[in-house]
């Protein structure tokens, strides 16, 4: 083998590190900023349950396959599928890994850098005195004055170059198992404010009754969309974490913890901000920016609040951090492996044109509108094309290989540690990989762009 890349790959060092590494990258933007939005514009408990019913008849087996499938090669995502299926086209789906890994973190380190604003504000004690309308303006103003927002988002991936740089083991694992644990202690306090606040009531029936008058196929996309962004699956960021996975390791209990966890923590989202929204009288339906005016509301409500506010955000900040170097880190394995670049020189070209796009999005929303197509702007393009199209187009095509594809024995040799470990439920899941997800996954799409229904 030519590229001496491949032979020193580094990987996790413990069952530990791999558990806090993928919830690392589960565990962001996606569960405190994303779902709580989403949700609310989808009409909330139908949407949640809808949301739960997609994890666990997909999204778990779906992880787990990539697990399977990037453990089994011990290869980046494009490689992944180059080794496995040499000489068939399906390393394209490794590639189209590669392009939404694009996507993705060009709006996600926007959001990022508004994380970071917040930090900032918070330290400032920029929110003291302000009305819950004053907290809404303070944040519309932030983003019309986009290069504030561009500065921030430059820093975020500067730091998210720094850590990928810095290796699999002593970046990522050694941050993400250290950082994890504080943020659900922190998600536990809010949430018993959140619940104490007058009126919490309305903002927990929100969430956990469901309407189901509001469902529609756009609904369906939608929570099926958020389970996959969230899960960080149909891009190959979990192909590229499983080649790191010992061969010792439980795959699929790590699977399962790992999906777990980050629906917790969504959830435990949802609890800490729907009763503020009612309480304060914010629309459930206001959009992306619904976190960042909930949550001051409530820190404004706490004894200690200017404390609990620079915690929050800082872990905020590193949950979007930990997420957002397992996307880079999708694009540098990639060059690494597949071009024999350094894996510096790497991390600093994908940072670079990341970020390109990603200033592009951030100015799409203030300073530069007419970055837009047929009335949406460029950081909803790139939300809506990777959570919607992207994300669910790739999970499909993955569970179509490890179903059809590669061959049974070969799975289950994977999963099962070749025979060390016991498989009840393997027929669940190849029934999973071949019928269920596949066929929902079409049908979902077929349903929402109107085809059938
Ligand atoms: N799952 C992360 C979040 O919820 C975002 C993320 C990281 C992601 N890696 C991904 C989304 C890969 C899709 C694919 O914030």
């Amino acid at each position: 083998m030519a590229n001496p890349n491949l032979s020193d790959r580094g990987g996790f060092g413990s069952k530990f590190g791999i558990i806090a590494a993928a919830a690392g990258s589960a565990i962001g933007l996606g569960n405190i900023w994303r779902f709580p939005y989403v949700a609310g514009q989808n009409g909330g408990g139908a949407f949640l349950l809808i949301n739960l019913a997609c994890i666990v008849l997909i999204g778990i087996s779906l992880m787990l396959s990539e697990f399977v499938i990037g453990r089994r090669a011990q290869r980046n995502a494009y490689g992944s599928f180059k080794k496995i299926a040499p000489g068939t086209p399906w390393y394209l789906v490794g590639f189209m890994g590669v392009v939404a890994a694009f996507v993705i973190l060009s709006f996600y380190s926007t959001v990022a850098g508004w994380t970071m604003e917040y930090v900032y504000q918070s330290f400032a004690n920029g929110f003291a005195g302000k009305s819950p309308d004053g907290l809404k303006f303070m944040f519309e103003e932030f983003m019309g004055d986009s290069w504030r927002a561009v500065i921030w988002q430059v820093v975020f991936m500067i730091l998210t170059a720094g850590i990928v740089l810095a290796g699999v083991k002593k970046g990522i694992e050694k941050y993400a198992k250290l950082l994890m644990p504080i943020l659900l202690v922190l998600i536990l306090i809010l949430c018993i404010r959140a619940i104490t606040l007058p009126g919490a009531v309305d903002g927990l029936e929100f969430l956990f009754k469901p309407d189901f008058s509001k469902v529609n196929g756009r609904v369906i996309l939608e929570a099926l969309g958020q389970a996959f962004f969230s899960l960080s699956i149909g891009m190959g960021a979990l192909i590229t974490y499983g080649s790191y996975i010992s061969k010792k390791d439980n795959l699929t209990s790590s699977a399962v913890i790992v999906s777990f966890a980050d629906t917790l923590i969504a959830i435990l989202a949802g609890v800490a901000i729907f009763p503020a929204v009612f309480a304060f009288g914010i629309n459930p339906a206001e959009g992306p920016e619904l976190v960042f005016i909930t949550l001051p509301n409530i820190f404004l409500q706490m004894p200690g609040g200017y404390y609990f506010s620079i915690f929050f955000f800082v872990l905020l900040a590193v949950a979007a951090l930990t997420s957002s170097i397992s996307v880079l880190e999708v694009v540098v394995a990639y060059f690494v492996e597949e071009t024999g670049l350094s894996r510096k020189n790497a991390t600093w070209i994908a940072a670079v044109s990341i970020t390109a796009i990603g200033v592009l999005c951030t100015l799409s929303q203030g300073l530069v509108p007419w970055l837009n197509i047929g009335g949406m702007n460029l950081f909803d393009i790139m939300d809506f094309s990777s959570a919607k199209i992207l994300l669910p187009f790739g999970g499909f095509l993955i569970v179509l290989f490890i179903g059809w594809v590669m061959k049974p024995a070969d799975v289950r040799a994977e999963i099962s540690n070749d025979g060390k470990l016991k498989l009840p439920l393997f027929k669940v899941y190849l029934i999973i990989v071949r019928f269920v997800a596949p066929v929902a996954i079409a049908l979902v799409f077929l349903y929402s762009i109107g085809v059938i229904g």
